[in-house]
């Protein structure tokens, strides 16, 4: 891969890169297109990390079809699917490990402990492997992308981090390789999930500004469905992931429950509207 990329660089082709784990529904292809549009070569990677799952979660069960991700890539003309191995990636004298130690603490780092240690360290890895200019990641991982975007700064990674915007289901729910765990009825019951965000910002635009309303609505409106279980529910700053008490700038409300034993993760970004008199903040 490296001999692929040097070779690229020195002919001057930009490299793009969308790194995935695999198993392709239409929110990564979303950012592989994102990639396609602004580089000659493009990279896609599928590699289920070992080192961001904590122990009794899913890396065992998590959903893999190389032949269907191999198809979707070809179609999308991607130029190299690059699928290194376990041990490939992590010899066993694997030591040293990336860790961001501000951002990761709050939200998903929360609930697990080292998951973007792992998923640092490896984003680093394919970055030094693959040489991208650019790499896209997707917004329903907000946190990831501001950490990766961090680590991008923080190190002096010579590239260039684009963000893709959500995509959805027809009603709502925002697409994950892990919605396929979702049984029939559970699958009915996620869109709440999307409906309270919808909720928020419904009351953003009535005028609201205090987070604490904001959240307590949205854990009313997750709380009524049953077999929802909320693991959080939090409005911070969009740039420092810190918690805000008022929709002043661009907030991120991020939620992550469970239904079933399936854990979901969404999130809006809230902004402040123009005051009617037209002064005051404005964020298109
Ligand atoms: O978002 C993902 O699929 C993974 O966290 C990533 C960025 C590919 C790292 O393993």
């Amino acid at each position: 891969m490296q001999a692929i990329a040097r070779r690229s660089r020195a002919a001057g082709r930009r490299i793009g890169f969308v790194p995935t784990m695999g198993f392709l529904h239409e929110g990564h292809l979303s950012l592989i297109r994102i990639a396609r549009r602004r580089c000659e070569l493009l990279v896609v990677s599928i590699f289920v990390n070992p080192i961001q799952f904590g122990p009794g979660e899913d890396f065992t069960d998590y959903p893999r079809d190389r032949d269907r991700d191999k198809l979707l890539c070809r179609r999308e003309n991607v130029d190299v699917l690059f699928c290194p191995s376990n041990d490939e990636m992590y010899p066993e004298d694997h030591t040293v490990y990336v860790d961001e130690t501000v951002l990761s603490r709050g939200l998903c780092g929360a609930s697990r402990p080292g998951h973007f240690r792992g998923v640092t360290t490896v984003v680093a890895k394919l970055f030094n492997t693959v040489q991208p200019h650019l790499a896209v990641f997707g917004q329903k991982d907000a946190q990831q992308a501001r950490i990766i975007e961090k680590m991008a700064a923080d190190l002096d990674f010579p590239v260039r981090i684009v963000r893709g915007p959500i995509v959805r289901e027809s009603d709502g729910l925002a697409m994950s390789s892990r919605n396929k765990y979702l049984s029939r009825e559970d699958r009915a019951r996620a869109t709440v999930v999307f409906k309270s965000l919808r909720l928020a910002k419904s009351l953003l635009s009535q005028g609201t500004r205090q987070t604490s309303v904001v959240r307590r609505a949205v854990r009313e409106a997750l709380g009524a469905t049953p077999r929802v279980e909320v693991e959080y529910v939090a409005t911070v700053d969009d740039r420092t992931l810190k918690p805000v008490t008022r929709v002043a700038g661009p907030t991120l409300l991020a939620v992550a429950v469970r239904i079933g034993g399936t854990r979901l993760i969404d999130n809006v970004v809230l902004r402040p509207r123009s005051a009617p008199s037209g002064r005051g903040a404005s964020y298109a």
